[in-house]
């Protein structure tokens, strides 16, 4: 849906908070200024599916100052800000997303922002992706950037598969991004989700966070550091260690369910928590997912299990059990730092944004010479925007002596 330019109120509100982000998006600004003079992007369009927040307009008006025209939609159908929504269209950008949009609203807001026929699409899950590879085979582009782990997941298998149409950047892959965003931004945007939805204390609660890849590890070490017994299930044996040896306990999701007051998936993968695991939940048990897709609890088993639901609180479902216990679902499983919360701080989201904005950039200038594959972001570019973060958070780098350089680069030396 296009957002009524008339409701100014909201456009008002969405464009302050706008502002607030961009004063935390310090790279971004450098890019925007740089952008802004030499307009690497003149004369692409750019079609974003993307969650609508305020850090994501900041990134369309830098892409906009580099010259490309941009239409974006919503990539979850709970994340869409509507005030950010109504700020963007304000601005001259078209917005097709609205909160709490259904499915079939969903795809037709993906499929507006593709008639306006972009050069790049900018991804944040592959669903613009997708659309266009099994809906719009003729459709021609440039190419295209990935914001998350999922998404990057189904390009590379896309690519396997020998079907990938064109070139695509796994942002997600580049340091700047999953270091930061998703350990410190989902880490701590998680916590804040499930606590704007229930307002209970952290301390002394157990918490199960499944998954401790970058996003489980940032849940897991924020939830202790707010004082919760933290239990690890993974199925990597190396991250399951790590996470043994970095003070969590670390059980099969069997043995923790019967546990764990807080339930928090962050794999990727599909009924995490299903059926056999509702059966030992304690009564009171709240579950919460922050991978990208709705499918890490099985919310179909726990709604046929269930006797009843209500809305409790905002963006808090209980379902009542046949023998009256109660388990409380967050943002309907899906993305709850995005669902009942504001996502990511703008302070990480600042990196994200810089590599893709650097990403768009970087293909249009090499797309000619690309093969449809799923490329990542060159190092000098990721340090790039590692030294601009830190140069904004006053923080010194080291720079190494001429001696250093050669002595860190030799086998010659010491005996
Ligand atoms: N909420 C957000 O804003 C946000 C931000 C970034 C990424 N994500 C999403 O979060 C999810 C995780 O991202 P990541 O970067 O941490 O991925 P990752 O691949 O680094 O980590 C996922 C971990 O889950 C483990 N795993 C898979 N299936 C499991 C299962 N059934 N039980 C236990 N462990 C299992 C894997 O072994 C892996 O270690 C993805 O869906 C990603 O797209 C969400």
């Amino acid at each position: 849906m296009n957002y009524d330019i008339a409701d100014r109120s909201l456009a008002e509100l969405g464009d302050r908070r706008i502002e607030w982000a961009g004063r935390r998006m310090q790279v971004l600004a450098a890019i925007r200024e740089r952008f802004e003079k030499e307009r690497p992007l003149a004369g692409l369009t750019i079609g974003a599916c993307m969650h609508v927040t305020t850090e994501t307009a900041n990134l369309m008006l830098v892409l906009r100052a580099g010259g490309a025209n941009v239409a974006l939609c919503a990539s979850n159908p709970l994340s869409t800000q509507d005030d950010v929504a109504a700020a963007l269209v304000q601005a001259g950008i078209p917005v097709y997303a609205i909160r709490g949009e259904d499915s079939e609203t969903f795809y037709r807001h993906i499929n507006a922002v593709l008639d306006t026929n972009p050069d790049l699409v900018f991804d944040d899950g592959c669903d613009m992706t997708t659309v266009l590879h099994e809906q719009r085979p003729d459709q021609p582009l440039i190419g295209g950037m990935e914001e998350t782990t999922t998404g990057v997941i189904r390009l590379r298998a896309m690519e396997e598969d020998g079907v990938l149409r064109f070139p695509v950047v796994a942002v997600n892959d580049s340091d700047t991004k999953h270091l930061f965003d998703n350990r410190h931004g989902t880490g701590q945007s998680s916590l804040d989700g499930i606590l704007r939805s229930t307002n209970i204390l952290f301390a002394g609660r157990t918490v199960v966070v499944a998954g401790y890849g970058d996003c489980g590890l940032g849940i897991a070490n924020r939830a202790d550091g707010l004082g919760a017994k933290v239990i690890v299930v993974e199925s990597n044996p190396v991250r399951a260690l790590s996470a043994a040896m970095d003070g969590h306990e670390v059980l099969t999701s069997h043995d923790a369910a019967p546990l764990g007051d807080v339930f928090i998936t962050a794999t990727g993968d599909i009924r995490v928590f299903r059926q056999e695991h509702f059966e030992a939940m304690k009564d009171g048990a709240i579950l919460a997912n922050a991978g990208h897709f709705d499918v890490e609890l099985d919310l179909e088993a726990l709604g046929e299990m269930a006797m009843s639901y209500r809305e409790l609180r905002d963006n808090l479902g209980e379902y009542t059990l046949p023998d009256g216990r109660r388990l409380l679902v967050v943002a309907e499983g899906r993305l709850v730092n995005l669902g009942a919360a504001e996502g990511h701080p703008a302070d990480v989201m600042d990196m994200s944004f810089a590599d893709q904005a650097l990403a768009a950039e970087w293909l249009k200038e090499n797309a000619p010479s690309l093969e449809p594959k799923v490329y990542v972001l060159p190092v000098d570019l990721d340090h790039e925007v590692a030294r601009l973060k830190l140069e904004a958070m006053g923080c010194g780098l080291e720079i190494l002596t001429e001696e250093q350089l050669a002595y860190l680069s030799s086998w010659e030396h010491g005996t």
